[in-house]
C-alpha cells in the first residue's frame, strides 16, 4: 500500500523527473526490483498473494509513467521533441511599408477630416445610371463609348466605374445637404499602360451641397488642399473646362513643386500641373439624385492620386506603383 502511494504522489512535472521516476521504481536496482528479490524470503504460502501484489504494483508504476510521458510530449511537442531551441535570440520581424498611394489617401482624408468632410464610398461595379446617366451624360457621349469603359455586360450594361463621381450619386440620393464628403477609389479606364497612363488608377472625389455655396468656396476649399498637401508655397490656377455635370467647370493647376514654376519636363516648361477637375453641381444632376437645385447649391471636385504621389514624391513613372519592386517601395519607410 505505502509503495503503490509513492508511485502515485512522486513528482513527476518534467522529463528528469520522468526518468527518475523510472529508475527509482522500474529501473533494475529500483523499489520494484528491490520488492522481487525480497519475493524469495517470503514463506511458501504467500508467495502467490504477494507475487500478486508485486504485479499489481508494477502495473501501476506503469500505468503512471506511460501516462506522464504521454503527457509531457503533448506540452512538448512544439519543444524537446521537435529539438527546437527556445532560448535562440528572434529572427528580426521584417515588418513591410505603407504603399506610397495608401499614405497619400490616407493625408488627404486626414486634410478634409480636418475641415468637416466625412468619407464614403461605393462600389467598382457600377451601371449606366449611377456611372453617365446620372451624371447628365448624354446618349452619345463619347466617354460611354467601348475604347474607354470596360463594360462587364451589355443591356442592361454594367461596367467598372470610370470615376469616383459614381459616389456622389449615390451619396446624393441617399441624404439631403448638408452634405460635405470625400469618396476615395479605384477607376478603371481601357487605356494602354505607359508612363503616364494605366487602366486602373485611383480618384477622389468630394462634394459639398448646402444653401448658398459658391464658386469661391469651392476654389477656397481647393486652395486650402493644395497648400496643406504640397506646402504654403502652393498656388492654385482654375482653366475653364466641360463636364457633363459640373457648370461651370474646370481644371484644376498647381504650381509645378520640382521647378517651382522655373520650368522642367514634369510641367513641359509651363510651371503648372494639372491635378484635377472641378465645377459647381449641375442643377439637373442634383434634381435627377432628388436634390431640390432652387434651394441648395454644391460644388464636386475630382483628382487623382497617382498624380498627387507623383507630385509630392517625384515619381516618374506611373507603372512603379503597380510593380511591387521592395526598392520602390522601400523608400517609403519613413515617409508621413
Ligand atoms: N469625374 C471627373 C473625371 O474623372 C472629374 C471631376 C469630378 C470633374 C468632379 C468635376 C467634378 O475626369
Amino acid at each position: 500500500e505505502q509503495v503503490a502511494e509513492e508511485i502515485r504522489t512522486f513528482p513527476i512535472e518534467n522529463n528528469e523527473q520522468l526518468e527518475a521516476f523510472r529508475i527509482a521504481f522500474m529501473g533494475r536496482k529500483g523499489r520494484l526490483a528491490d520488492l522481487f528479490d525480497n519475493l524469495k524470503t517470503v514463506p511458501n504460502e504467500e508467495k502467490k498473494a504477494t507475487g500478486q501484489q508485486l504485479n499489481g504494483l508494477k502495473q501501476l508504476a506503469q500505468q503512471r509513467f506511460d501516462e506522464m510521458q504521454e503527457k509531457l510530449a503533448g506540452s512538448q511537442a512544439s519543444g524537446e521533441k521537435l529539438n527546437l531551441d527556445f532560448t535562440l535570440p528572434p529572427v528580426p520581424n521584417t515588418l513591410g511599408t505603407r504603399h506610397p498611394l495608401s499614405l497619400v489617401r490616407e493625408e488627404v482624408l486626414r486634410i478634409f477630416g480636418r475641415i468637416g468632410f466625412n468619407v464614403s464610398e461605393g462600389p467598382e461595379i457600377e451601371d449606366d445610371w449611377h456611372n453617365f446617366t446620372a451624371l447628365n451624360f448624354p446618349e452619345n457621349h463619347p466617354a460611354r463609348e467601348m475604347q474607354d469603359t470596360f463594360f462587364v455586360q451589355r443591356n442592361p450594361d454594367y461596367l467598372l466605374r470610370t470615376h469616383t463621381s459614381t459616389v456622389q450619386v449615390r451619396i446624393m440620393e441617399n441624404n439631403q445637404p448638408p452634405i460635405r464628403t470625400i469618396m476615395p477609389g479605384r477607376v478603371f479606364r481601357n487605356e494602354a499602360i505607359s508612363a503616364r497612363a494605366h487602366c486602373m488608377f485611383h480618384q477622389f472625389e468630394g462634394i459639398f451641397i448646402d444653401e448658398n455655396v459658391s464658386f469661391a468656396d469651392l476654389k477656397q476649399t481647393v486652395y486650402h488642399f493644395a497648400q496643406e498637401m504640397f506646402g504654403k508655397d502652393t498656388r492654385i490656377r482654375f482653366r475653364p473646362s466641360f463636364f457633363p455635370f459640373t457648370e461651370p467647370s474646370a481644371e484644376i493647376d498647381i504650381t509645378c513643386l520640382i521647378c517651382k514654376g522655373e520650368g522642367c519636363n514634369i510641367c513641359k516648361h509651363s510651371g503648372w500641373v494639372e491635378i484635377g477637375g472641378c465645377g459647381m453641381i449641375d442643377p439637373a444632376v442634383l434634381e435627377s439624385s432628388k436634390i431640390d437645385p432652387e434651394k441648395y447649391s454644391g460644388f464636386a471636385f475630382g483628382m487623382g492620386i497617382e498624380r498627387i504621389t507623383m507630385l509630392k514624391y517625384q515619381i516618374k513613372d506611373l507603372r512603379l506603383f503597380t510593380e511591387n519592386d521592395v526598392r520602390f517601395l522601400r523608400q517609403f519607410e519613413s515617409a508621413v
